[in-house]
């Protein structure tokens, strides 16, 4: 799960889909969490994200930011984007096209072929918030039924 400072979408998404994976008993899945620009690189998310996922029965306080690396197109199968400007930061990494198409705008899982973005909510309110979880968890639960049917 990408997105710019790894601080307040990728965390929700790594932890949201941690945890919907846990609940429906899928072990097998390696998910975490980076930042295209490394601005806040070793700190934990932003306090609004956490409080808003642990609102939502979610915990990723203890998450820690990091930067996204070439060796994240070997270590992973699939890499979710927040955005468009994330899509291109990311795939201007890539070395190859088995890379490329690993890169995928997380939103397409609910509405396939639209690019829609999730809405980088740090300048915003605490709508903005719930917001970002409420779009992530349905992609993931989305994400999680696809994995059940080998789709995946
Ligand atoms: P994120 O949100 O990409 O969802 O983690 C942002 C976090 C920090 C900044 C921008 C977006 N920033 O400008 O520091």
């Amino acid at each position: 799960m990408v997105c710019l400072g790894n601080i307040c979408r990728s965390p929700v998404a790594e932890g949201v889909l941690r945890h919907r994976l846990t609940e429906a008993g899928i072990d097998h899945v390696h998910v975490d969490s980076a930042g295209t620009s490394g601005w806040h690189n070793g700190e934990h998310p932003d306090r609004r994200s956490s409080l808003n996922a642990k609102q939502n029965g979610v915990d990723i306080s203890k998450q820690i930011s990091r930067k996204f690396m070439i060796d994240d197109f070997e270590n992973f199968d699939i890499i979710y984007v927040m955005d468009q400007s994330n899509y291109r930061d990311v795939t201007t990494l890539a070395a190859s096209e088995t890379h490329l198409r690993k890169v995928r705008l997380l939103l397409n899982e609910i509405n396939p072929g639209s690019n829609m973005p999730v809405p980088d909510p740090y300048y915003g309110g605490e709508e903005g918030f719930q917001n970002v979880f409420e779009l992530i968890d349905r992609a993931c639960l989305r994400i999680v039924e696809r994995i059940s049917k080998n789709e995946l």
